[in-house]
């Protein structure tokens, strides 16, 4: 890929000396499902697919974009100075949006550079193609103007241009994943505390399988801020008997004797989710330290029927792949991966069961839903980094 990225950088923008390529991955998350923005607990790991880039200076201020994902939209071309949105700018939005937090960081971006991106994430699917994005430019631009950020303060500004430039509330979740990732790892981030470790993910005689519903996005961001609104609230409510700053920090015990605090049903359910599924993702990481797989498995299934009746993320979509999977002989665990409605499960398979999984639920899915779902094999990988 290094080479197809350069070959596409002298196709563009003409043959240079010292063009740098850089791959940022995409991510997937075993379990801890909307809990990022309840300060709780996460579990996600960073993919071997991802996005691809070759960058080189300029001498002056003018920045130029092209992305072989979006060829119609030829070079985008702006300028350093008063970056912008710009709707027309399409993807180029991301990038801009971490210049423009570098710039207010008072990081010294002085000069122009042109820019090619190639990625392999499946558009729209729920794994993060716009935060290894965001993350390939601002290791990119840390590199080439020798900048010296801390990795997680690069993670904390992706986020910020997400949510500030892009105008997405979403957690801190993908941005970690992808800036920290690790070969063979998954992390457990606190994401109250922004403390972090690794466990190895040593599968033997199992695969996690990623399957793609290739539902439409549709609703999924006004229904994201719907339920984080809904959690702010209940832990308002909480709060006004309970020392806490978060529903992360809140025990099940805790929650089960002061629920009635929560003046609405839907409220309740919601946060029923964040602290269950906060203490799961706990238990998660333990079963799988101990290679206990089987309780790993039950745990993803308990967090996908809790996102399903509780929080109501999932959909047909994601509810018929899930279902299909626990029928088939071989499942250890499946559930949705993501914000839902549309995206990805995250199933994990006995090797020698994986071909037939992928058979029988694609069957079964194109029945019920009308159209195919897609599957990969989900190998995981580093973060973001020079190639
Ligand atoms: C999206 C957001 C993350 C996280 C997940 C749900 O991927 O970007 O921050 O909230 O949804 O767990």
């Amino acid at each position: 890929m290094k080479k197809e990225i350069l070959n596409t950088f002298y196709n563009i923008f003409g043959d240079k000396e010292g063009v740098r390529a850089f791959f940022s991955p995409g991510r997937v998350n075993l379990i801890g499902e909307h809990t990022d923005y309840n300060g709780g607990n996460v579990f996600p790991c960073a993919l071997s697919f991802g996005t691809y880039g070759a960058i080189s200076l300029r001498e002056d201020k003018k920045i130029r974009m092209f992305s072989n994902n979006f060829k119609d939209l030829g070079i985008i071309e702006f300028d350093l100075e008063g970056i912008k949105y710009e709707k027309d700018h399409d993807w180029a939005n991301y990038p801009k949006g971490v210049i423009d937090v570098l710039n207010k960081k008072g990081h010294k971006i002085d000069k122009g550079f042109d820019i090619v991106i190639d990625g392999n994430i499946p558009n729209g699917a729920g794994l993060s193609s716009s935060a290894s994005l965001e993350l390939l430019i601002a290791v990119m631009l840390d590199k080439l103007f020798d900048l010296n950020i801390d990795r997680v303060d690069l993670v904390k500004y992706s986020q910020e241009a997400e949510n500030k430039f892009i105008g997405v509330n979403c957690g801190i979740m993908d941005q970690f994943a992808i800036g920290m990732g690790k070969d063979d790892s998954a992390i457990l981030l606190d994401c109250n505390t922004l403390k972090y470790n690794y466990s190895k993910i040593d599968l033997k005689d199992e695969v996690l399988i990623i399957a793609n519903t290739n539902k439409r996005r549709g609703l999924a961001d006004s229904k994201y801020n719907e339920r984080r609104s809904e959690c702010e609230t209940a832990l308002e409510e909480l709060k006004t008997k309970l020392d806490i700053n978060a529903l992360g920090e809140v025990s099940i015990e805790e929650f089960e004797e002061n629920k009635e605090l929560i003046k609405d049903d839907i409220r309740r359910k919601r946060a029923k989710h964040a602290v269950y599924e906060n203490i799961r993702t706990l238990k998660a990481k333990e079963a799988l330290e101990k290679n206990d797989l089987n309780t790993f498995g039950d745990l993803m299934n308990a967090s996908h029927i809790s996102l399903r009746d509780d929080y109501e993320v999932t959909g047909i979509e994601l509810d018929t792949l899930v279902e299909l999977a626990w029928e088939q002989e071989g499942t250890l665990g499946s559930r949705m991966t993501g914000a839902g409605f549309g995206g990805c499960t995250v199933s994990l398979v006995k090797r020698d069961c994986a071909e037939d999984f992928i058979k029988k639920v694609g069957e079964g899915y194109k029945e019920k839903i009308g159209y195919n779902a897609d599957f990969y094999i989900a190998n995981i990988g580093s973060g973001t980094r020079e190639v």
